[in-house]
């Protein structure tokens, strides 16, 4: 593979220290940097910095005449193979939206004919604004593509969404769209994958949920998504971020997840890793219920919809290859066998989730580690103990394999 190079602008914000990182992080994943520092960002960090780690010249102001004799702006804004702004100030996302040219940074960004990635970094008050939120829409019609912010302590010491995402999701997320441009085995093949814990309301406070972290469902869409495919996450409540070039449907319920699923069909293949609640509180008050008024002594329950069998058992437009998870606490192969039968999916991956099994690090709710069987038509197969990301890797590469052919459907929008 040709060498992967990027253009990476440093905005002006406390977050400009973390560029430097993502240098080191993309230069250890074999991608290099070109920097453009602004004049803001260089209040912030230097330029000797820069281009002691980027191993280039650091390029700062217009018309500096040296610098464009040698690289005009033009040739530097096409120079590399994506351009990634970070931190992307409010100031640059406005500039950008709005197609001001007034300094190096802005344009470049309006020369360029490569695809730019924004991580937004600002206060939370200037994230939420309306103008903000808009710049922000405008960039994303435009084809941009957006990583961050996170949610957390800011250093002006509120807190909310507005934190620069760390510097190993934005190399993530370079790496993802590197790995996009390459044909994997799964281009051109649409896979929808549930994931993580459905809450079911009883009131305005309480919820009746599942153990679920939702890590094993992502780390699949990744693997599919690493692959070619164009993944649809359909996922309930988690501390997880949104993946990189994943188009991820964010729910509460088990109807609303049965919803998000069918709306994304078509697919190639469905893969059901949500821990969904089977049962809901049969009536939802508006008003918490308190205990002085006799409260909760017991709740009445309904039954959710089975999302896999629905999706497994549909007459028309079932996506070819339909997988389902199967926790379980004894006779693991026996249940999950039978489980493959009744829905009518056509594979199994069954966990033991008993406390005390055979996996370290806190057991497999939640934890980074996974052992499972997979069950197909042709019998059973156990793999040993390993991250949910080996598991992730392993399965999705079983899914090309089994999805190998020619295109069929492509994502719903
Ligand atoms: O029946 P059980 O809940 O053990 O089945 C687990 C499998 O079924 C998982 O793949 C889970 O995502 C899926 N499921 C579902 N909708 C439900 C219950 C489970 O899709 N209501």
């Amino acid at each position: 593979m040709s060498e992967r190079k990027i253009l990476l602008i440093i905005g002006g914000g406390v977050a400009a220290y973390k560029a430097l990182e993502l240098i080191r992080e993309l230069s250890r994943r074999g991608v290099r940097s070109r920097v453009i520092l602004t004049k803001a960002g260089a209040e912030f960090i230097t330029p000797l910095s820069a281009a002691s780690l980027s191993g280039d010249k650091c390029y700062t102001e217009l018309f500096d005449l040296t610098s464009e004799a040698e690289m005009g702006h033009i040739e530097l804004s096409r120079s590399a193979d994506l351009v990634v702004v970070a931190p992307a100030t409010a100031d640059l996302m406005a500039k950008t939206a709005n197609g001001f040219a007034n300094d190096l940074a802005s344009t470049t960004l309006l020369a360029t004919d490569k695809p730019v990635m924004f991580a937004p970094a600002m206060n939370v008050r200037m994230w939420n604004h309306p103008a903000t939120q808009r710049n922000l829409k405008t960039l994303a019609d435009d084809g941009a593509l957006i990583v961050g912010p996170e949610k957390g302590d800011m250093a002006c010491g509120e807190f909310g969404y507005g934190r620069m995402a760390e510097p190993a999701a934005i190399a993530d997320a370079v790496e993802a769209y590197f790995m996009r441009e390459t044909e994997g085995p799964l281009k051109g093949k649409h896979v929808l994958i549930t994931a993580g814990p459905t809450h079911e309301a009883m009131d305005p406070v309480r919820y009746i949920a599942n153990r679920s972290s939702g890590k094993q469902g992502y780390a699949l869409a990744e693997a599919l998504r690493n692959l070619g495919a164009d993944v649809t996450l359909v996922t309930g409540p988690t501390n997880l971020p949104d993946p990189a070039f994943i188009k991820t449907v964010r729910v509460e319920t088990a109807r609303e997840m049965l919803a998000a699923s069918e709306t994304a069909l078509p697919a190639d293949c469905a893969i059901f890793c949500a821990a969904v609640s089977d049962y809901r509180p049969s009536t939802e008050t508006n008003q918490k219920i308190k205990k002085e008024r006799g409260g909760l002594t017991s709740i009445e329950v309904t039954e959710n919809p089975d999302i896999l069998k629905a999706i497994s058992q549909m007459s028309e437009g079932r996506p070819r290859l339909v997988i389902g998870f199967a926790a379980e606490t004894q006779d693991v192969v026996c249940y999950a066998e039978a489980k493959r039968k009744r829905k009518g999916c056509d594979w199994i991956v069954a966990n033991d989730v008993s406390p005390g099994d055979n996996v370290v690090s806190g057991g497999v709710m939640g934890g980074d580690r996974n052992a499972v069987i997979l069950i197909t038509e042709n019998g059973e197969e156990a793999w040993p103990d390993m991250p949910k990301t080996e598991v992730a890797r392993r399965l999705a590469e079983r899914i090309a394999k089994t999805l190998g052919g020619p295109h069929l459907v492509k994502a719903a929008e």
